[in-house]
């Protein structure tokens, strides 16, 4: 985060607040999220790709009402794959244009809501979802813009992309086998839909721009047998998401100025060499936008040297507030923030209290072998895909997410309590 500072006394501030007090005012573990560091970056995506192009955020990574607000305020779009993510943005005020609905099982009730709200987009995932939104707009008397996702082969992971034939995962209408095509000759047959343009979306935390190249590249290609085939020329191409974050040193994100460039440039030379106009491009960034702005702040409870082996630091919290290291091997860094410590660096494992071995925050750290109950650790980079897939395991109560700004720290998803679990259970 942008506005990060450790004093001379070791101890960390953020937005000019310094986490001890930050812990004892919002407990621990909770997430901290840079506001002014996260508006910059949606300003930083939407001055990157100019006004003949949209930034949708994409709202899994991390939704709140006070997201929303932001985005609505710095002129993003918005990307929602759920009704509950749909019900965040309309009562938070983001004008219904502005959203588009993605999903590869939308539901009916979840489609009949986008349209009745007005949604600038809904992208079809599959050829059953073609007929149904069709559908529900002829009875709900609307023409809906549509998109098709597409998937075009490439595979994306982190550091490299592979080419494959065919993808074999649930997401999009292939490519392949005319199967694209054929769902925009269905689609350009329903009245109810207008066909805008054509998705694709290849994967996350990418940091080579081959992928997307190829991806647009493909992407053209349709657009030009579309051209060829009904004299079309579908206005709009989005390239989703998935531009990666930098969670360790070894890590080198491409800043937005160089992605829309890239993008850009190769959007507009496949369009010139097919004769095609040059389509309005959108792209739907979440963990590079929400990623970076926040961290988590954990407190120290037992700390367990394992001869020979390393040292297991456990915290109040884990798996429940961040899954990924455990679900994808995700890499993390932590830091000693609430004192500064001369002591020799131990290996240690960052872990949390549940009630199993891979609960794990981060696999291998060097932290002060000094470190003792009561310490502050933080966890930087958690500002995606931690809140948003925090869990309830153990009856673990989810933290808030606290948004610091003006030298102030003001809760936006307050801290769940036992009564909000006990809530739930009815029985
Ligand atoms: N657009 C579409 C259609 C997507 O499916 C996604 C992410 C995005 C945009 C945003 O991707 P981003 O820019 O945030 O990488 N839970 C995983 C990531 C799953 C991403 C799913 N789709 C994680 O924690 O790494």
């Amino acid at each position: 985060s942008r506005t990060v500072r450790r004093d001379a006394d070791g101890l960390v501030t953020v937005g000019g607040l310094d986490v001890k007090t930050l812990a004892e005012e919002f407990g621990t573990p909770a997430y901290f999220l840079d506001e002014d560091d996260f508006r910059a970056r949606c300003r930083a995506w939407r001055e990157a790709f100019g006004t003949g192009a949209d930034v949708y955020y994409a709202g899994k990574a991390f939704l709140s009402r006070a997201v929303v607000r932001w985005l609505t305020e710095e002129g993003l779009n918005l990307d929602v794959c759920s009704g509950g993510e749909l019900a965040t943005a309309l009562d938070a005020g983001m004008p219904a244009e502005r959203i588009a609905l993605h999903g590869n099982n939308k539901s009916t009730e979840e489609i009949t809501r986008a349209v009745e709200a007005g949604v600038g987009r809904i992208v079809l995932d599959s050829f059953q979802e073609i007929v149904r939104v069709a559908h529900i707009a002829q009875r709900l008397g609307k023409q809906q813009r549509v998109q098709i996702r597409v998937t075009v082969g490439v595979e994306a992971h982190t550091h490299e992309f592979i080419a494959t034939a065919h993808e074999d995962q649930k997401f999009g209408i292939a490519l392949a086998g005319g199967q694209a095509a054929e769902a925009v000759r269905r689609a350009l047959t329903l009245d109810s839909l207008e066909l805008t343009g054509i998705h694709s979306h290849i994967g996350s935390q990418i940091f080579d721009m081959a992928g997307f190249e190829v991806s647009a590249r493909r992407v053209v290609q349709l657009l030009t047998e579309v051209r060829d085939e009904h004299g079309v020329e579908l206005p709009e191409i989005d390239l989703g998401g998935g531009l990666g974050i930098a969670y360790t040193s070894d890590d080198d994100p491409r800043e937005p100025h160089e992605i829309a460039k890239a993008l850009g440039e190769i959007v507009t030379k496949e369009c010139e060499a097919a004769g095609l106009r040059v389509p309005r491009l959108s792209v739907e960034p979440g963990r590079a936008i929400v990623g970076p702005t926040a961290f988590t702040l954990y407190e120290v409870g037992t700390v367990k040297e394992l001869e020979g082996l390393r040292t297991y630091v456990s915290v109040d919290g884990g798996m429940s507030d961040n899954i990924r290291t455990a679900l994808y091997d995700a890499e993390y860094t932590v830091a000693l923030v609430s004192r500064t410590s001369d002591a020799e660096p131990m290996l240690s494992r960052v872990v949390g209290k549940h009630c199993e071995s891979g609960d794990i925050i981060v696999r291998d750290a060097f932290l002060p072998s000094d470190v003792a109950p009561g310490d502050l650790l933080a966890v930087p980079a958690t500002g995606a895909y931690c809140r948003s897939m925090a869990s309830n395991y153990n009856h673990a109560l989810r933290p808030p997410v606290v948004a610091v700004a003006g030298g102030a720290g003001r809760v936006i998803v307050r801290r769940e309590t036992e009564e909000d679990l006990l809530r739930l259970d009815v029985g």
